[in-house]
């Protein structure tokens, strides 16, 4: 006891020490629409934060939080830095951890200056600059704030200014500290065709660690996507509820850490985990962004400021438009020549979609890629299936009215193939090791600039031999095991950040010479996407499971993080469920097919038909208007989605049954929300399957405010398992 009390007042002389020399601290507030993150530079000179939440009217009113709210009992004063250096007073999880050159192993970050650049109307970015008293250490903390949408991005530059060799032994993007009574964190799990199931849990004292190590992506069993909800489990409509992600296509963690004060500290960044990062004397270091928003106003509010941001700021042409596709992954895998595939150029013309995208199998000469045991690296096409190339096929499609898109998987390789006979050294394996294989490939060591060139060179060559090609999808197929890069050499510890900004190089040059060329990234899965990945793509495969009542779970999580035009959904046989079912769902996003279509029963082909030609009349809707996620399929038997555009005359509701037990379906009117309550609407459905008819009364008019608060019936039930609703103002 006695001894608890004599520790409690080393703060309080702290404190009082701060108070009599008050003036000399710096309030640097970061404000966005609806809220305020308020950085303090103490008369200490340590930088902490304290306050992130809803903003003030008046903004002089930031220097009242800090006395209002009291002191915590902080033994270390850096409880709340905002990037807790370790190795001096620290006490907690740090996110920073350095080696100096002397094998000192200590860090303090003092406030040295600050200044904040308008980048636009809607951005500011915050420039904080600290810098170590003793070494000759200095940490700039960026803050990129998008005012309307409450999106932050934070990341950090390091700088050794010492005369040697400075290790990096931790170096996360983002320190975040955010104070409520309770925090509950929403974090998903998965694996392949299982992505994105969400755990909701009330976070307790200590460190919950969220992460990966899997080298070429974040995400097979974890995405880096989270929310954390503040007080109580947030809500669609209710409740304070942030979400984070840092933005890095490899190892990444996370660790959330309820410290002894009841604070929650959210400390981001690229996985340290085997990456001790070694910086010469003068270089710098900087850290891929994190970024969170944070709303008042639930999920749903949320989740559409992330998805308004990303359309705007991140996704590679978020207003832009989608090809609608047919897909021969799962009609044909690998068996397909010139004739099948003329064929189903035909089949896309009759689809009435946009693209043929001829996915694996086109190429390897030597060990031709018949399966996936082979041919992977070996980019030229197999000239026993394809005797006059890709110009030939990509004429075919011209020829009938479509476009023409491939798939690539640049970065792996099969050891049956001619390039790992020519370069073994361009192969991640231990030298002394078996090899151990993910899908029986292996990963290509992108550290190498050499092997940056090669993938750059596939990608280049493709489109230089055919400039007509519309589209890449571009796969990702494995993890990397036995971790080790012949380039790298003494380095090894710098091979996971080194991959990735390789990859990172390689996409800045085919965006640089080929800026809008859409891509669709893909990983056996969801497991790549992030939103660094994403600027460089328009669109990301969000699981191979495309059976459609998976998708209505799977398609639901995501949205609360991208938005829907970034969602490739194709229409595939996985599932029994009719082609309506499967349409209607795929619908929400990027309609894509991959189905035999001339094996299609006649009405279900008029059924497709009619649906494309119905995508392409609501498709600006879901892509580029706001998602309203009306009724959850994890606690309801019927899940409803809307979309509504921005000047809220039209809205497209879809609605599904996901329980088929007897008698299950929509039982009373659904609510719609973000329609105009003033503004009068007509519903119709669309969709319909050929000979049916629906029971919507089509001239009936509502007003916004009747839908908003009473709501529509869609009349979901066994008999009518998806409905899709068109709300136009009148
Ligand atoms: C991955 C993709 C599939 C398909 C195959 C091809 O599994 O997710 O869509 O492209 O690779 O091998």
């Amino acid at each position: 006891m006695k001894f608890r009390s004599s520790l409690f007042l080393l703060p309080l002389a702290v404190l009082a020490l701060k108070n009599s020399a008050k003036a000399q601290s710096v309030i640097i507030p970061i404000e966005t629409a609806n809220n305020a993150l308020v950085l303090e530079a103490n008369n200490n000179h340590d930088v902490n934060t304290v306050y992130f939440g809803p903003k003030l009217a008046d903004s002089k009113e930031y220097n009242h939080i800090a006395p209002a709210v009291g002191k915590d009992n902080d033994y270390t004063g850096q409880m709340a830095s905002v990037y807790t250096p370790a190795g001096s007073r620290n006490l907690l999880e740090p996110a920073i951890a350095v080696t100096h050159a002397d094998g000192n192993q200590s860090l303090d970050l003092k406030y040295v200056s600050h200044k904040v650049d308008k980048v636009s109307d809607d951005v500011s970015l915050l420039t904080l600059v600290l810098k170590d008293n003793v070494y000759n250490t200095e940490v700039t903390l960026y803050y990129k704030s998008y005012f309307k949408d409450d999106v932050i991005e934070q990341w950090s530059t390091i700088r050794n200014g010492e005369k040697g060799t400075l290790v990096l032994n931790k170096f996360a993007s983002a320190n975040l500290y955010l104070k409520a009574g309770s925090f509950y964190l929403t974090q998903y799990h998965g694996d392949w065709a299982k992505e994105m199931r969400p755990e909701t849990s009330q976070l307790t004292h200590g460190i919950k660690t969220l992460d990966s190590k899997l080298g070429t992506r974040a995400d097979l069993f974890q995405p880096p996507v989270f929310m954390v909800s503040m007080d109580k489990p947030a809500t669609e409509d209710e409740g304070t509820v942030m979400y984070g992600s840092i933005e890095w296509s490899g190892n990444y963690r996370t660790d959330l850490e309820l410290d002894p004060e009841n604070n929650l500290r959210v400390i981001s960044g690229i996985n340290n985990y085997a990456s001790a990062y070694q910086l010469k004397a003068g270089e710098s270091f900087t850290t891929p962004p994190f970024l969170s928003v944070l709303s008042r106003n639930g999920k749903g509010d949320a989740s559409r400021k992330l998805q308004h941001w990303a359309r705007n700021y991140k996704l590679l042409d978020g207003n832009g438009n989608r090809l609608t596709l047919l897909n021969n992954w799962e009609s044909t895998y690998f068996d397909f020549d010139e004739t099948k595939l003329a064929a189903l150029l035909k089949d896309t013309k009759k689809l009435g979609v946009d693209m043929f995208l001829l996915d694996d199998g086109w190429f390897g000469n030597k060990y031709p890629r018949n399966g996936d045991h082979s041919g992977l690296g070996d980019w030229q096409e197999t000239k026993t299936k394809l005797p006059n190339g890709i110009a030939s096929l990509v004429k075919g499609a011209t020829d009938n009215g479509v476009k023409f898109g491939i798939w690539v998987e640049p970065e792996m390789v099969n050891p049956k193939s001619e390039l790992y006979e020519k370069h073994p050294d361009w192969v991640i394996k231990q030298p002394k090791r078996d090899e151990y294989y993910f899908r029986n490939q292996l990963v290509l060591d992108l550290a190498n600039p050499a092997v940056q060139d090669f993938v750059f060179g596939i990608l280049d060559g493709l489109f230089t031999k055919n400039p007509d090609l519309a589209y890449i999808k571009w796969d990702c197929n494995a993890v990397i095991y036995n971790a080790y890069s012949a380039y790298l050499k003494k380095d090894q510890s710098q091979f996971y950040v080194d991959y990735m900004r390789g990859l990172y190089k390689v996409l800045s040059r085919i965006r640089a010479k080929y800026p809008k060329v859409p891509m669709m990234l893909c990983s056996g899965g969801g497991g790549r996407v992030d939103y660094n990945a994403l600027q460089y793509f328009t669109e990301f495969w969000p699981s191979d499971n495309t059976d459609p009542l998976e998708r209505v779970f799977i398609q639901w999580e995501y949205s609360y993080f991208y938005p829907a035009i970034s969602s490739s959904n194709h229409v595939t046989d996985w599932s029994k469920l009719p082609v309506k079912y499967r349409v209607d769902v795929a619908s929400m996003g990027k309609l894509g097919f991959d189905i035999v279509i001339s094996k299609l029963p006649e009405n279900d082909l008029k059924f497709v038909q009619d649906a494309v030609k119905n995508f392409n009349g609501f498709k600006d809707i879901v892509w580029h208007g706001d998602q309203y996620r009306l009724l959850d399929p994890r606690e309801n038997p019927v899940a409803s989605v809307a979309y509504v555009n921005e000047a809220k005359t039209s809205a497209v509701m879809f609605n599904y049954l996901v329980n088929y037990r007897y008698d299950e379906g929509s039982k009373a009117p659904i609510r719609l929300k973000g329609l105009d309550p003033a503004k009068q609407y007509k519903i119709k459905e669309t969709n319909l399957y050929p000979g049916t008819k629906s029971g919507i009364n089509e001239n009936q008019i509502y007003s916004g405010d009747f839908l908003m608060k009473i709501g529509i019936n869609p009349h979901v039930n066994s008999g009518r398992s998806s409905v899709v609703l068109m709300i136009e103002a009148v």
